[in-house]
């Protein structure tokens, strides 16, 4: 049955106007101020906002191989749940998708059990083990870029020769930027003021912005398409500014938590251990500068989940990652935007628009003939975030107990309705 969502808001000429949106075999068939219901099954939408589908371009979904912390349906479970619609997926896996018979058995799972898009990523090297590439060309057709995400490529040689390969192959590198050989070992923070206070080991700033600043040098040299993973430091930021300027093919993302938190925030919980680690005011105030200035083009979640006991350790012993989509919207428009400090406009496009057009993803906008692949936003829906309630199997997230003023009321991917508020939201 054709789809109608009645009495929304969309983002049109720089302001939200009321729209109906009609939607047929998964695709916009008309935006326009009123459409006759007749013929359609209809959804009111209260004034709602109806924006493109959100994009996670940073998401950890643990299956093949670590199902115990996550799975493909719970993980897009919980992206739907979100707001997101695509999501591009890391592959510290097992088996780690670095040629086509590892990549076919994820790729299985996508079909059979995802409820939104999932786009995988292809490793760079074999087995994320940084010494041998991966088999680049036979899986690039069916992979969204290359990453070793988890780890750095340690290697300038083999990152140099990995970039030849992805420019040949028009494919973006994905890049987690350490240094192994810059940062004190066990450490569990950012080296910084709180570390000092605390005693605790940290990693330094050096150690993601010298390889960035390193990989950039490459990037000059293949012309290889390259984007950042979870920039945390102010050293990135300028970095990126930099290479955008001397007009580089480069991107970033950040994350929620970096934007939203610093070291000041640290308490002694698993949920406040992450790689990277949150890091100064002084990071965090630069990475909402460039996200508002465009150098930061994606906000992503870095979703990285864990079992209970793998978080259970405190911030030494916890395993680092924590959980993000079912809470990125919620907490950045609570604090960036209601607060004044960044425009809904630029939220929505670090969310909706900016990563499509990075990695190729049709949609992003409320259009005649665009992909129906729509998120539903209640801007006026105050709660306080609860961690137990997640979809995802993991639940360590800082935000925990957190009071937001909004929520996604629903998500449709190419028309179909993936996830709606329950009865506690009344938007639907
Ligand atoms: O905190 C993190 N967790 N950072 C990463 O880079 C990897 C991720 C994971 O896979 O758990």
């Amino acid at each position: 049955m054709d789809l109608l969502l009645s009495g929304g808001c969309v983002y049109l000429d720089g302001g939200f106007v009321q729209r109906d949106v009609a939607i047929s075999k998964g695709r916009i068939i008309s935006v326009s101020p009123s459409v006759s219901p007749d013929g359609f099954s209809v959804i009111e939408l209260h004034h709602c906002l109806l924006v493109p589908g959100f994009v996670d371009v940073h998401v950890h979904l643990r299956e093949p191989g670590f199902s115990y912390k996550e799975t493909i349906a719970s993980g897009t479970d919980a992206a739907a749940r979100g707001g997101y619609t695509d999501i591009c997926a890391m592959p510290n896996l097992k088996p780690v998708p670095d040629c086509m018979e590892a990549l076919q058995i994820q790729r299985h799972i996508i079909d059979r059990d995802a409820r939104i898009h999932v786009h995988p990523y292809g490793a760079i090297t074999r087995g994320q083990a940084g010494t041998e590439l991966a088999d680049m060309a036979a899986i690039a057709p069916y992979v969204v870029g290359f990453s070793d995400d988890g780890r750095g490529v340690q290697s300038e040689e083999q990152m140099r020769r990995a970039m030849e390969h992805a420019a040949a192959l028009r494919l973006p590198i994905v890049a987690h930027c350490e240094d192994n050989a810059l940062l004190t070992p066990g450490w569990c923070v950012h080296e910084g003021d709180w570390a000092r206070r605390h005693g605790l080991p940290g990693s330094s700033s050096q150690s993601e912005w010298k390889q960035l600043e390193r990989d950039l040098r490459l990037v000059a040299e293949t012309g290889c398409r390259y984007h950042a993973c979870h920039i945390s430091t102010k050293e990135s930021v300028a970095l990126i500014r930099n290479a955008k300027a001397a007009g580089l093919p480069v991107s970033c993302e950040t994350a929620p938590h970096y934007l939203l938190l610093c070291e000041d925030n640290l308490q002694d919980s698993g949920s406040f251990k992450m790689n990277p680690p949150l890091r100064s005011k002084e990071d965090r105030d630069a990475l909402r500068k460039g996200l508002l200035d465009g150098t930061i083009d994606c906000i992503a979640t870095d979703h990285a989940p864990h079992s209970a006991a793998e978080k259970a350790g405190g911030l030494r012993e916890s395993l680092n990652g924590i959980v993000g989509l079912e809470t990125a919207f919620q907490v950045l428009y609570t604090y960036l935007v209601k607060t004044g400090l960044v425009p809904l406009a630029i939220l929505l496009d670090r969310l909706c628009c900016r990563p499509r057009q990075l990695f190729g993803l049709p949609g992003g906008k409320v259009e005649t003939g665009e992909p129906a692949s729509l998120t539903v936003l209640n801007l006026d829906d105050p709660h306080t975030v609860d961690a137990t309630a997640f979809a995802s199997m993991g639940r360590a997230t800082p935000f925990d107990g957190w009071q937001v003023s909004a929520s996604v009321a629903a998500t449709f991917c190419d028309g179909r309705l993936v996830y709606a508020a329950g009865k506690e939201n009344n938007a639907l």
